[in-house]
């Protein structure tokens, strides 16, 4: 690690060209590309929780969103600029001047603002979305980055599709963004095709044929459609770019965006061929994962590197002599570098609030006083249930608090009738904004019945598109973590619900769902109405 100092995160663009060092920005997109994908929607105040944590753990800059998508988009990429004091806060416009003018009134209160302006410069995009010649196209190049300097000295300028974009016209185009104003030029891999030696040749091309190439930070941004997106970033740096965009988890369109955690510990742990730095404080990784995981709804596969459940796991006996022979063995990083705390038994039903507070503490956590009392009491309620309470319980059930903070719909009890003498029924009392409601319904097995009960009482047309059930700990009496995606309109949405009981969890996993589909029709209804 570089160890990188506050000061160092916080050199403007210009001052960065010039020092061409191993240090690469890192930007992340989690709020924007990350939340484009189906069923990661998050509410304004999960945004505000998320920069706070990306700012907290080093992230140079912090893409908030694209203002002009909505109102809601707008009012959060604003009020992330508002509170953010380190990092560089970015909205995304493309290349109208009505998008550009919305992002830089959205940013325009950071302390360090930036417009991320973008057009498409692939033959089938020109031609099928744009409908535009490639005249055209590069005329608005210099309009539209211009345009952004009138509001910002950082202007970031990028070519969307770059990597099927013919070469020539690339480096017009990066030429003329260059010349417009633009400070950072950023060459995406949109639909993630390329490979990493043609990545590395493509920035290089750049760097070599752009006459003024020197006047702006390189950038990558590779999705991950092929499952090369941190390879190509990395490679992309290799061949000089300074600046890598991603996503936590590596979240975002379809197949999603480079991993930051990947990116960061890729090149910690073989600095021998990638001499580079970043400032990711990489302690905070797992949090920030679990943080991000817990307010989109979707879970991190276990098998994923760096926060994978498994990560850090060895089951097979081989493995496990080798690492308590020594841990070099398997490991090529400690868990404890990625913030992983190692597992332990913690407390029981007659642990305190300042053991508790203590905890949380350990595992990354730093709520509110109400949510910390209300995290308490859960705890409290599990620990009589459950014999071992262990740092992934606790984990599950703040994520779960965190995720349910704002629900307007909660569930307050349950009772369900289920075996071999059908059918099976369930009771269920919700809360909606203060008011109780509780009706009885019967159903095809108790989650069925579940769910028919909550359909009763929130009637909706959404297709219930994922239902899954993990065990969070092992042994019987382990918390059940639920997941839940409903589809409606083309809208997708997560909810996720963690208990000691299944159906309780498989409740709170619908209600969230439905809560959060209500959030997107009413964004959706408020887009409409801006038309
Ligand atoms: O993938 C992409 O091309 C993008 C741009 C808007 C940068 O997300
Ligand atoms: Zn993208």
């Amino acid at each position: 690690m570089s160890g990188n100092t506050t000061s160092e995160g916080a050199v403007v663009a210009p001052q960065i060209v010039a020092s061409e060092g191993d240090r690469v920005l890192i930007f992340d997109t989690t709020l924007r590309d990350g939340e484009q994908c189906p069923g990661a929607t998050m509410t304004f105040e999960e945004k505000l929780q998320v920069a706070d944590c990306l700012d907290a753990m080093g992230v140079d800059i912090i893409e908030a969103g694209f203002p002009i998508a909505s109102d809601g988009d707008f009012e959060a990429v604003s009020e992330v600029a508002k509170r953010v004091k380190r990092a560089t806060v970015a909205g995304l416009a493309r290349a109208g001047e009505k998008d550009i003018d919305r992002a830089g009134e959205a940013v325009r209160h950071a302390v360090k603002p930036r417009i991320h302006t973008f057009i498409s410069t692939s033959p089938v995009h020109m031609k099928f979305k744009l409908q535009k010649s490639p005249e055209q196209v590069l005329e608005l190049v210099g309009q539209q980055c211009r345009r952004a300097r009138n509001w910002v000295d950082d202007v970031e300028w990028s070519a969307e599709d770059a990597t099927r974009t013919e070469h020539d016209f690339l480096c017009r185009c990066v030429e003329a963004a260059i010349s417009a104003g633009a400070t950072t030029i950023n060459i995406p891999d949109t639909v993630g095709y390329t490979v990493p030696e043609e990545y590395f040749a493509l920035i290089a091309m750049l760097r070599e044929r752009v006459p003024n190439a020197d006047k702006a930070i390189f950038s990558t941004h590779c999705h991950n459609d092929l499952g090369l997106a941190v390879a190509n970033s990395l490679a992309g740096v290799k061949a000089g770019a300074r600046q890598i965009e991603c996503t936590i988890n590596g979240i975002g369109e379809r197949a999603g965006n480079a991993a930051l955690e990947e990116i960061v510990m890729a090149i910690r742990t073989r600095h021998d061929v990638l001499p580079f730095a970043t400032g990711i404080e990489a302690t905070m990784l797992s949090r920030a994962s679990r943080l991000v995981a817990a307010v989109t709804n979707f879970p991190v596969q276990y098998n994923k590197a760096i926060v994978g459940r498994n990560a850090f796991a060895h089951e097979s006996g081989i493995h496990q002599d080798g690492m308590l022979k020594h841990t070099q063995t398997y490991e090529i990083m400690t868990p404890e570098s990625v913030g992983v705390a190692k597992t332990a038994l913690v407390m029981g039903k007659h642990s305190g609030r300042a053991a508790f507070r203590s905890k949380l503490k350990d595992l990354g956590y730093d709520l509110g006083d109400n949510q910390f009392e209300d995290a308490f009491n859960r705890f409290k309620a599990l620990a009589d249930r459950k014999k071992h309470v262990y740092d992934e319980d606790i984990e599950a059930l703040v994520d779960e608090e965190i995720a349910h903070m704002h629900d307007r719909t909660k569930v307050v009890a349950l009772t369900v009738i289920a075996g071999t003498m059908g059918p099976q029924t369930a009771t269920l009392t919700l809360d909606i904004e203060g008011r109780q409601q509780t009706v009885q319904a019967a159903g095809n097995g108790p989650v069925d019945a579940t769910f028919a009960a909550i359909r009763q009482i929130m009637p909706h047309q959404a297709k219930l598109a994922l239902y899954q059930v993990h065990a969070v700990t092992e042994g019987t009496d382990a918390q059940a973590e639920v997941s839940v995606r409903l589809e409606e309109d083309g809208r997708t949405v997560t909810g996720r619900g963690a208990d000691t009981d299944t159906l309780v969890a498989s409740a709170r996993a619908y209600v969230s769902a439905l809560n959060k589909l209500t959030v997107k029709r009413q964004k959706t209804a408020q887009a409409q109405q801006a038309v």
